[in-house]
């Protein structure tokens, strides 16, 4: 019922008990779960996972911008690789980072379109990660959009003119657990206005617990919370929410 669209499944929270926590997913009612690997090790274990879990759990390979200074030509290679298997459904996490600043600004941006490049020649959606760089984002994806971009702003904590831009741009918007967090009335007013058919879930586990378990490691399972609170914003039930968004996933990844 549940697509729990941004995991990382491999990051070492989860070294212990990964199967109790999928397994958890699947009592949840989750229907599938996109695992983000953002270097190679992870992506080697996020291979065989999928691997283990078929039609559960898909992958997406990228940087994050804050990484974007160990890119190499390689990461092009390989991407190319597995888009051939059909091994990856979406390119990212990437975008800009200004919080953190861990890459240079410069280095972040050149990735960026790197992997904006990569995208749309492998016909694959992108998963964007934006903080405290909205304008700039627009810039760059307005510049490198060749008609072919698609994609999810995931995490999605800007206001109703950022949501507008994005979706002008045909991007899908992806709200995690800090839409349940009591100073998030922003976010929840873009929850409450974007349409339907453009909104997707995610936990962004280990990061972003819903208010119910803050400050605790997250997991997909957690995914439940952010549709509870979505359908309460819009007045719908859990259900119509979770099927929404799971189609608009399916079609988006092409699962
Ligand atoms: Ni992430």
């Amino acid at each position: 019922m549940f697509i729990d669209t941004h995991a990382h499944l491999t990051f070492p929270e989860y070294k212990i008990d990964l199967a109790e926590v999928i397994s958890r997913a699947k009592h949840a009612n989750l229907e599938a779960i996109i695992n983000i690997a953002l270097d190679e090790q992870a992506l080697s274990e996020s291979l065989k996972l999928a691997e283990e879990n078929p039609g559960y759990i898909y992958n997406a390979y990228g940087l994050h911008p804050q990484d974007a200074s160990t890119w190499q030509e390689s990461i092009a290679h390989k991407i190319r690789a597995l888009a051939k298997e059909k091994k990856i459904v979406a390119i990212g996490e990437t975008g800009l980072d200004f919080y953190y600043k861990l890459s240079p600004v410069e280095k972040q941006a050149e990735v960026f379109r790197q992997f904006l490049h990569l995208a749309q020649e492998l016909d694959l959606p992108a998963v964007i990660h934006s903080r405290d760089a909205a304008r700039e984002t627009m810039r760059i994806l307005h510049e490198e959009n060749r008609g072919k971009l698609k994609g999810v702003f995931h995490c999605f904590s800007g206001d109703l003119d950022l949501a507008g831009e994005a979706l002008d741009l045909g991007f899908l918007i992806s709200f995690t657990g800090n839409i349940t967090f009591p100073k998030a009335d922003k976010i929840r007013e873009s929850a409450k206005m974007i349409p339907l058919d453009r909104i997707m879930i995610e936990t962004d586990c280990p990061f972003l617990a819903p208010q119910d378990y803050r400050g605790k490691r997250n997991e997909p399972a957690y995914v439940v919370n952010v549709a509870e609170k979505i359908a309460e914003i819009r007045n719908l039930s859990v259900e119509e929410v979770a099927m929404n968004t799971a189609k608009n996933a399916r079609k988006l990844f092409n699962l």
